[in-house]
């Protein structure tokens, strides 16, 4: 290791101590429990920290990526380079003033979902059973095909090149699992307008029994692999009309309940994984004329790409 990279370290060891590790295994953080391990992995409480230990790393060059629950994750097999960043403490944090609340980018979207219950606020709703945090959440705009998390936001504060800036939510550039926030920006925190509402609870109730019925919850897997190619277009109908529900590549199989989830039956690899995505997106294509995009991150050395 060159003596910079180091000395690099040992300042970021000074500032989190024990919640600075190396070669970290990121498998168990993520919900498809496949993966290899951080060459570093920190947690950082605030956003001095973080703030700080980014701009280390980007004094070394280093590859920095966001953590959040590792819901929408498929990580590459062996060492990542670069450091892995958990954000947690008051990064983690959600509070409320009547219908506005303001949440951490580590935050949690089912403590959106309690807020919303508790206080009957309308809106949220739509988000039930998105397993994911605030920051995550709002880079791909997540939702349901009841609505995403961008109609939501008023503000959202981002860390890009060391500084924080607030972008209100028209110049965030939200689309259909898009934003426009770039590679590199960090989500720090975000707040969001609810409406009055009645009977939040058994709303969300419903949307759960749905889902639960509808998705394979209970397995290992990283959510909808694929962004629907239309609004009213279904990535998992296509791939289950080409037959392909049950199909393994290795220890990884497209779901038998809903065919856009790929479910790790135990020891899955990331090179079957792909493949399987590769086979997927073929047969959609051969059938449809239909190009499937991922809707999943994938974390890879840059220099593999
Ligand atoms: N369908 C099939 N076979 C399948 C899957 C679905 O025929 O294997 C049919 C269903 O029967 C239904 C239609 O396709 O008639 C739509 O299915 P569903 O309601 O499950 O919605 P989806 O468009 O497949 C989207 C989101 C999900 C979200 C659900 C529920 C995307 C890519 N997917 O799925 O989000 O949970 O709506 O609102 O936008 C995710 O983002 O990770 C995710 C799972």
């Amino acid at each position: 290791m060159i003596a910079s990279i180091r000395e690099c370290i040992k300042s970021m060891k000074k500032i989190l101590d024990e919640r600075l590790y190396m070669n970290y295994p990121l498998a168990p953080l993520t919900s498809l429990k496949m993966g290899g391990q951080a060459e570093l992995y920190a947690i950082v409480y605030d956003v001095e920290e973080l703030r700080k230990i980014v701009t280390l790393a980007m004094s070394e060059g280093m590859k920095t990526r966001i953590l959040g629950k590792g819901t929408n994750l498929v990580i590459q097999n062996g060492l990542l380079n670069g450091i892995v960043i958990r954000l947690s403490g008051t990064l983690k944090e959600i509070k409320r003033s009547k219908n506005r609340i303001g949440m951490g980018g580590g935050c949690p979207l089912s403590f959106l979902l309690k807020e919303a219950i508790t206080f009957n606020l309308d809106g949220a709703e739509v988000l039930a059973g998105i397993p994911g945090t605030l920051g995550g959440a709002v880079i791909m705009n997540a939702g349901t095909n009841q609505g995403s998390l961008g109609d939501m936001i008023e503000e959202v504060d981002i860390l890009t090149q060391g500084k924080i800036k607030t972008c209100r939510a028209k110049d965030i550039g939200f689309s259909y699992r898009g934003s426009g926030i770039k590679n590199g920006e960090i989500v720090i925190g975000a707040r969001l307008k609810l409406n009055s509402g009645v009977d939040v609870k058994e709303d969300i109730k419903k949307s759960l029994q749905k889902r639960r019925l509808t998705q394979p919850y209970r397995e290992r897997s990283a959510g909808c692999i694929f962004k629907n190619p239309e609004e009213d277009l279904s990535a998992g109908k296509l791939i289950d009309e080409t037959g392909l529900k049950g199909f393994r590549k290795g220890q990884i199989e497209v779901s038998k309940k809903h065919a856009n989830f790929f479910i790790n039956l135990g020891g899955g690899i990331f090179d079957d994984f792909v493949c399987l995505m590769d086979i997927v997106q073929k047969r959609v294509y051969q059938k449809f004329r239909i190009e499937l995009r991922p809707e999943v991150n994938i974390w890879v050395n840059e220099d593999e790409k």
